[in-house]
């Protein structure tokens, strides 16, 4: 079976060519990362305006990196949510178009079960697990009990972790996006350094908070001052408390309902102490630790593609009214 995958949920412009379950025959990204960068953040209309630009370049990009024309595609499957609505719409139109002019079938993914379904494009593990998928708009955690069939048991209630990277970043005037320089300026300094709280992790339920952590590190900032003699350690101790409390809630889940297999995803999911403190825990608890390469964990159309071919192995296929999504409910298209 092939799949075309196309993502344009946020800021990266994303198409691929998936056969069959692993074998990505393209996946071809376009950053927009640069123009963003001008305004430290991602400007929603800004982002819209540059997919309508560069989607049909992309798809023939990916196309011909496939050595395939849109007669060979069987279905095609696009990001219809969560996202910045400007920037979804702009795929699921140019996705409804190519599933019309083909008559192939179109299938509507959720973007934050791609995420979580984008292990699958490197590995095979049995269901059930549980699914932490962290990036710039979410911190989520999904149980899968079976393909196409998730419910969210624990979300942030403020702040994404990802945000709170990226606005650290931004306050420090690090440039945007943050998570890498924050995780690159962390590496000679010491996590235990200063110690940040870790909201929330005390309480009886799966969900977190970013926004407190966020405050805490910009007050220590105003009170001590940042300086090059003491930068990376309070780097490495902002980053030490965010992979404690994504690490403390997910393990106390898993434990708790009884699942041995955690998958990570999103951008975040790419940081090296997040993977380290995760794999160092679960092993003592006997829970194995599943993560993507990086570059499937920040948004790309392989996922999306392999999230279709769930769907379409069990017949679940779109009709072509579908809309698109800025939230979506935490279940199943
Ligand atoms: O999944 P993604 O590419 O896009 C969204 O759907 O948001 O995630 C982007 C987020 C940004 O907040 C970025 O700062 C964060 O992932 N990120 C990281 C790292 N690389 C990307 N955060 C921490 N450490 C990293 N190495
Ligand atoms: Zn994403």
């Amino acid at each position: 079976m092939i799949v075309l995958g196309i993502d344009t949920s946020c800021d990266d412009t994303s198409l691929a060519v998936l056969k069959d379950r692993r074998e990505i025959l393209s996946n071809v990204v376009s950053s927009q990362v640069p123009l963003h960068r001008l305004f430290g953040g991602v400007v929603p209309e800004i982002a819209s305006r540059k997919h309508v630009e560069l989607v049909d370049v992309v798809y023939r990009e990916a196309m011909e990196q496939a050595g395939l024309s849109l007669s060979d595609v069987d279905v095609v499957a696009v990001t219809q949510g969560p996202g910045l609505i400007g920037s979804v719409l702009v795929g699921l139109c140019f996705a409804k178009g190519l599933s019309q002019a083909s008559q192939k079938p179109l299938i509507g993914v959720n973007h934050i079960e791609a995420h979580a379904l984008s292990i699958f494009l490197d590995q095979e593990i049995d269901f059930p697990f549980l699914a932490l998928i962290v990036s710039g708009g979410h911190s989520v955690i999904l149980l899968f009990t079976e393909p196409a069939r998730f419910s969210m048991i624990g979300t942030t209630r403020d702040d994404a972790v990802g945000e709170a990277f990226d606005k650290i970043a931004k306050y420090l005037g690090l440039g945007y996006p943050g998570g890498k320089v924050i995780e690159d300026g962390a590496k000679s300094g010491r996590g235990d350094s200063v110690s940040f709280p870790r909201p929330m992790i005390d309480e009886k339920n799966y969900d977190f908070s970013f926004s407190g952590l966020k405050t805490a590190f910009i007050n220590y900032v105003k009170k001590n001052g940042i300086s090059d003699s003491n930068r990376s350690d309070i780097l490495a101790s902002f980053q030490e408390a965010a992979c404690d409390i994504l690490a403390f809630k997910t393990l106390k889940a898993a434990k708790d309902l009884g699942i041995r297999r955690i998958v990570l995803g999103g951008g975040v999911a790419s940081n090296g102490r997040l993977r380290e403190v995760f794999f160092e825990r679960a092993e003592t608890e006997g829970i194995s630790v599943h993560v993507p390469p990086s570059k499937l964990c920040t948004d790309n159309g392989a996922m999306v593609a392999v999230t279709g071919h769930f769907y379409a192995s069990l017949n679940r296929f779109s009709p072509l009214d579908i809309k698109g999504y800025s939230r979506m409910s935490w279940k199943a298209c």
